[in-house]
């Protein structure tokens, strides 16, 4: 990047562990000035330390994505420090207990359906707000989707079904952010080696009934993914992208 180029803003919830970690570190690497939005500020915070020699600048904001006042007050910091808002991953998202379906707590339905979903929504709404009135105008919005918004893992119904909505929400927003240069794509990643997914070395239950180990894929392919299509000029768009540890049992049912 020259002296001249201005330099671009994403936001990346989940910053602080796993994906989120891994992408904003990327974005950071290649020249993106990055906030780095969690529950945890420990954490962003030493995300941001570790960023200190890269290229772009690194703004650790904790933000609870459940919460519609937390995320308008990150939403606030964007506007104060940079001013707009080119790229937003929505990134931060939980799982739920294995369960049967009649096991599951009411309150953990509402909780992943709070991160998974409403979070979703809430970041998407505040930026959609932000980019459809900055100048330049538009921006990109990336969904943090999953294999599980195509197929189901057993007791898996809070998880499958947040990540089936966000395939929607994504086609959605898609189709009405055309008018304002807003365009919004979708990753679905695959055993990505993280926090979430390190029960899959230890082996996890499969449709059958039994349990096998996955394999599991370096974290950094899906950064190099994320900042390919962060880096797409906005006359193009990743729609939807599958990205997995290219022998998990998915395709031809495994
Ligand atoms: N790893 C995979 O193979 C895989 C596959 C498919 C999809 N995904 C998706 O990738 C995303 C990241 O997962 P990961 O594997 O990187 O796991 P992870 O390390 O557990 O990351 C989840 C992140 O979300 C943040 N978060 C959770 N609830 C939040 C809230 N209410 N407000 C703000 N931040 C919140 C967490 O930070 P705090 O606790 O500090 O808030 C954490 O940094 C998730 O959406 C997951 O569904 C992962």
């Amino acid at each position: 990047m020259t002296e001249t180029e201005v330099r671009k803003i994403a936001l990346v919830t989940g910053a602080g562990s796993g994906i989120g970690r891994a992408c904003a570190l990327r974005l950071l690497e290649h020249g993106y000035n990055v906030v780095l939005a969690g529950r945890r500020h420990a954490a962003l915070d030493a995300v941001a330390q570790e960023a200190q020699h890269l290229n772009g600048e690194a703004l650790a904001v904790a933000c609870d994505v459940t919460d519609a006042a937390s995320v308008a007050a990150l939403f606030d910091q964007i506007r104060e420090r940079f001013g707009r808002l080119d790229v937003l991953f929505n990134n931060a998202g939980r799982n739920g207990s294995p369960v049967d379906i009649d096991q599951l707590d009411i309150d953990e339905w509402r909780s992943i359906v709070d991160t998974n979903l409403t979070g979703v929504f809430l970041c998407t709404r505040a930026a959609f707000g932000l980019m459809k009135t900055q100048s330049p105008r538009g921006g990109r919005i990336i969904n943090n989707g999953s294999i599980s918004a195509h197929a189901p893992r057993p007791n898996s119904v809070g998880y499958t079904a947040t990540k089936h909505a966000i395939t929607g929400l994504t086609k959605a927003v898609s189709l009405d952010g055309r008018q304002y240069d807003i365009v919004c794509g979708q990753i679905d990643i695959g055993n990505a080696e993280t926090e979430m997914a390190a029960r899959m070395a230890r082996g996890v239950r499969q449709a059958n009934g039994e349990i096998a180990v996955e394999p599991l894929m370096d974290v950094r392919h899906v950064a190099d993914a994320v900042l390919h299509m962060a880096e797409l000029p906005l006359s193009a768009n990743v729609q939807f992208m599958t990205i997995m540890a290219s022998k998990m049992p998915f395709v031809g049912r495994g």
